[in-house]
């Protein structure tokens, strides 16, 4: 049998949590608990955040305890993300608080800062044996409206909460990325000490300006 853990082989030796997170597709019925959700939602909290604004929000829907929430989530997916999402037990929405409290000026680094909490929350969930997966694929105007989140507040991502199933249970196609091997830039192509990389640098891969 495939290994359904499909752990990130990397260049370098990292906190083994970071290569046991995954965006999977599998799922098991297995329901999140209200305790587990608070915890994941805490550990997002903890991010750090420009000013300390913390304009993360996060709508949250459960096939159990909130299933018109849930079925809010999973109808704003592309047909593309609803044929596995669905399987997942709990379904959540991360939303950007776009302007400061402290003077409603924009925060251009909301939609960061709210990146930066649901990958925290990742981690939290892989040591908890949970996964998420994340995706732009669905409809920001639906949310909205599903759900009536007022101006000055965006949807950014939706992602499924739940414990890893059985990759065999997906339809083919998913199946085979489920299982498929995990790869990374090497470092080479993304840090640059000292300078950017010149043009005739194999590294440089930005269309020159
Ligand atoms: C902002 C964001 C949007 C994504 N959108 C989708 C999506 O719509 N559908 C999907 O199947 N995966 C989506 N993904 C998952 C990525 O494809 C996945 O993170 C990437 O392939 C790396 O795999 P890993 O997370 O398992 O390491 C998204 C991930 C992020 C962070």
């Amino acid at each position: 049998m495939a290994d359904s853990t499909n752990i990130l082989a990397l260049e370098q030796p990292i906190l083994p949590v970071l290569t046991q997170r995954r965006s999977l597709r599998a799922y098991t019925s297995q329901p999140v608990s209200a305790d587990v959700l608070k915890q994941l939602f805490v550990a997002a909290s903890s991010a750090a955040s420009c000013f300390g604004e913390q304009p993360w929000r996060y709508l949250v829907g459960t096939r159990e305890s909130s299933p018109e929430a849930y079925d809010k989530i999973l109808t704003s997916m592309g047909e593309f993300n609803q044929v596995w999402a669905k399987a997942a037990p709990a379904l959540a929405v991360s939303i950007a608080k776009l302007h400061f409290s402290h003077d409603d000026n924009p925060n251009a680094w909301a939609k960061h800062d709210v990146g930066q909490a649901t990958a925290t929350l990742a981690i939290q969930a892989t040591e908890l044996g949970l996964q998420i997966h994340q995706m732009a694929g669905f409809s920001v105007d639906k949310i909205r409206t599903a759900f009536n989140i007022p101006a000055g507040y965006e949807p950014v991502a939706v992602f499924t909460i739940g414990y890893p199933g059985d990759p065999a249970n997906l339809p083919e196609g998913l199946r085979d990325k489920e299982t498929a091997p995990r790869v990374r830039k090497p470092l080479a192509e993304f840090m640059f000490e000292g300078a950017w990389p010149g043009v005739e640098d194999e590294r440089y891969d930005q269309a020159p300006v």
